[in-house]
C-alpha cells in the first residue's frame, strides 16, 4: 500500500474494526446499559477501573514524550552519554508505591462487590426460583408457588429473585448481561445467582459456558414485569389444567396426537414437576420456539419435525415416532392455542 493508506493502515484497520463491533449490541443484550442491580454494580467497576487504567496510559504517554523531547540527541552531542539514574530511591519508591495504590484503588470496590453479589442470607425473605440447566434450554421452578416453565423467566420490577441453580448435564452458565452477572451452573452443586431488574421489559440470556454443539443456540429470555402482573402471572401459570380440551376441533386432535405420540413423557404442561424436556405451560405464550425461533405454526411445526437441523445435538431428535406434516402441525396448533393468561411478553414494556 501506498500512501496515507499505507503509513496509517494499523490504525485504519483498527478504527474500521471499532466501527464494525459497535453495530453489535442490542439494547437487551448489553453489559453497558445496566437495568439491573449486578449488572450495575458491574458497571460501576467497568467504569472506576477504566478510568484508572486510562489515567495511566496518559501519564505513561505524556512522560514518554516529554522525555523524547527534551532529551533528544542535540546537535555537538554525538559522545554525550545522560547522566545515569539506576537505584534512585525517589523514582523506585514512586513508581512502587502508586501502582499500589492504583490497585488498591480497584481491589477494594471489588472484593466488597464479591461479597455483596455473593450474599445470599436473605434469600429466604424473596422469591426463590430453582433454575435447571440442560442441553440447550432452562427449567424454571417456582417452587413455593407451584409453578414450572421453561425458557422465559417471570420476575417482578425491582424485587430481588434469588435462584438456585443446577445442572442436569454438563456445565452451563445463567447470564443475562444487561440484568445481572454470570454464575455458572454445575451438574455437582447449587449455585445461587440473585437478580433485581428496575425496567420492565424482556431481557436476553445467554449460556456463558460452552456446553456442545447447540451452546450458541441455548438463549432463554428474562420477563420483567410489575408486581401486580407478576401475581396475576403466577396465578394463571398455577390454575392451567394440562386436561382442559381446546375448544378448537384441530387443537384438540392435536392434544390428543400429543398424548399418543409419546411428547407427554417428556413434556409436562401444568405445575407436575418432571423436566426430561421442557415444560409446556401456556406455550402460546413463549417468545420463542426452542429458545432461538420466532413463536409461529410454521416454526413450530419445523422443529418438531426436524429438531435436530435447528439445534444439533438436542435430546429431542429421535425421542418420538416419525409425525406426519399434518399430525405436526395438529400437535403445534394445540401448543399455541395454550396461551391462558393476559401477562404476555408484549406486555412488559416493550
Ligand atoms: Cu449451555 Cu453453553
Amino acid at each position: 500500500m501506498k500512501g496515507w493508506m499505507g503509513k496509517f493502515r494499523v490504525l485504519f484497520l483498527l478504527s474500521s474494526i471499532a466501527l464494525f463491533l459497535s453495530g453489535c449490541g442490542k439494547d437487551n443484550l448489553t453489559a453497558l446499559v445496566p437495568k439491573g442491580y449486578g449488572a450495575e454494580v458491574s458497571m460501576n467497576l467497568i467504569i472506576l477501573t477504566t478510568v484508572v487504567m486510562v489515567l495511566v496510559f496518559l501519564a505513561v504517554i505524556i512522560a514518554f514524550v516529554i522525555v523524547l523531547i527534551r532529551f533528544r540527541q542535540k546537535k555537538g552531542e554525538e559522545d554525550y552519554i545522560p547522566k545515569q539514574v539506576e537505584g534512585n530511591q525517589t523514582l523506585e519508591t514512586v513508581w512502587t508505591v502508586i501502582p499500589i495504590i492504583l490497585v488498591i484503588i480497584m481491589a477494594v470496590p471489588t472484593v466488597i462487590a464479591t461479597f455483596d453479589l455473593a450474599d445470599t442470607s436473605e434469600a429466604s425473605e424473596h422469591i426463590n426460583v430453582n433454575v435447571t440447566g440442560n442441553q440447550y434450554w432452562w427449567h424454571f421452578e417456582y417452587e413455593d408457588e407451584g409453578v414450572q416453565t421453561s425458557q422465559d423467566l417471570y420476575v417482578p420490577e425491582g424485587e430481588r429473585v434469588y435462584l438456585n441453580m443446577i445442572s442436569n448435564d454438563v456445565t452451563h452458565s445463567f447470564w443475562v448481561p444487561t440484568i445481572s452477572g454470570k454464575m455458572d451452573v454445575n451438574p455437582e452443586n447449587v449455585n445461587t445467582l440473585y437478580i433485581e431488574a428496575y425496567e420492565e421489559g424482556v431481557y436476553w440470556g445467554k449460556c456463558a459456558e460452552f456446553c456442545g454443539p447447540s451452546h450458541s443456540l441455548m438463549d432463554f429470555k428474562v420477563i420483567v414485569v410489575s408486581p401486580e402482573e407478576y401475581d396475576q402471572w403466577i396465578a394463571d401459570m398455577s390454575s392451567v389444567d394440562p386436561d382442559e380440551v381446546p375448544q378448537d376441533a384441530v387443537a384438540a386432535e392435536g392434544k390428543e396426537l400429543f398424548e399418543e405420540k409419546s411428547c407427554m413423557g417428556c413434556h409436562a404442561i401444568g405445575s407436575s414437576p418432571g423436566q426430561v424436556g421442557p415444560n409446556l405451560t401456556n406455550f402460546g405464550n413463549r417468545t420463542t420456539i426452542a429458545g432461538i425461533l420466532e413463536t409461529d405454526k410454521e416454526n413450530l411445526v419445523d422443529w418438531i419435525m426436524d429438531p435436530e437441523s435447528i439445534k444439533p445435538g438436542n435430546l429431542m431428535t429421535g425421542k418420538y415416532p416419525e409425525l406426519s406434516e399434518d399430525e405436526a402441525e395438529k400437535i403445534a396448533e394445540y401448543l399455541l392455542q395454550m396461551k391462558d393468561t393476559e401477562i404476555t411478553p408484549e406486555s412488559a414494556g416493550n
